[in-house]
């Protein structure tokens, strides 16, 4: 299966969050700001897509999930799409250093039948309250998307909303101070 964003085509891999409305909501707002020449850290990449934009976009982009396929998945999107995109396994921001910009459209779902980390981790989405402010740099900014059925009290600027039928989807941004 084939995800088409504006030039970006990303493909499908087993085992890997295959891009949805969030992912598509995620990717135009990133359309949106200026990250030419930045540091940038896609935390839960899944196929890589938001990577690939960032880095056709002109940033410097670090791919990173908890999910070795997905790992692997971003690097072949973004080798298809000729952007240069680092990717490693990692649990949120562990053995990582600082950013300019840090983005994480979270696994946000509240525990269910499906606890697969792909869509349900609170637990990554309070790690990444209490470390983001550590691999900010100066100036730096962290964006979060979560859901109203997100059990996580979410606070910080929104930057871009989206009804959906069952839910609200948010981006919430977050700076160092
Ligand atoms: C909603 S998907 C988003 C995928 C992709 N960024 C997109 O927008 O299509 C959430 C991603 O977070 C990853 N994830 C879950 N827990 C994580 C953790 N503790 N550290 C890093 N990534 C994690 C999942 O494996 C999944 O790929």
């Amino acid at each position: 299966m084939k995800f088409f964003h504006k030039n970006i085509v990303v493909e499908s891999c087993d085992g890997v969050y295959f891009p949805r409305e969030d992912s598509e909501m995620f990717a135009d707002f990133l359309d949106g700001i200026d990250i030419k020449g930045k540091h940038a850290l896609d935390i839960g990449c899944g196929t890589g897509l938001l990577s690939v934009i960032m880095g056709k976009k002109g940033a410097h982009v670090v791919a990173t999930d908890i999910n070795a396929r997905a790992v692997r998945c971003a690097l072949k999107n973004a080798r298809e799409n000729n952007v240069k995109v680092n990717a490693v396994l990692t649990d949120v921001f562990d053995s990582l250093g600082s950013f300019d910009i840090i983005i994480f459209n979270s696994p946000y779902l509240p525990p269910g039948k499906e606890n697969d980390v792909m869509w349900t981790n609170e637990r990554s989405i309070e790690k990444f309250f209490m470390e983001f402010r550590k691999h900010l740099n100066k100036n730096g900014r962290a964006y979060i998307l979560v859901s109203s059925l997100t059990r996580i009290q979410v606070g910080g600027k929104i930057v871009s909303t989206s009804k959906l039928d069952f839910e609200e989807l948010k981006i919430v941004e977050l700076t160092g101070i």
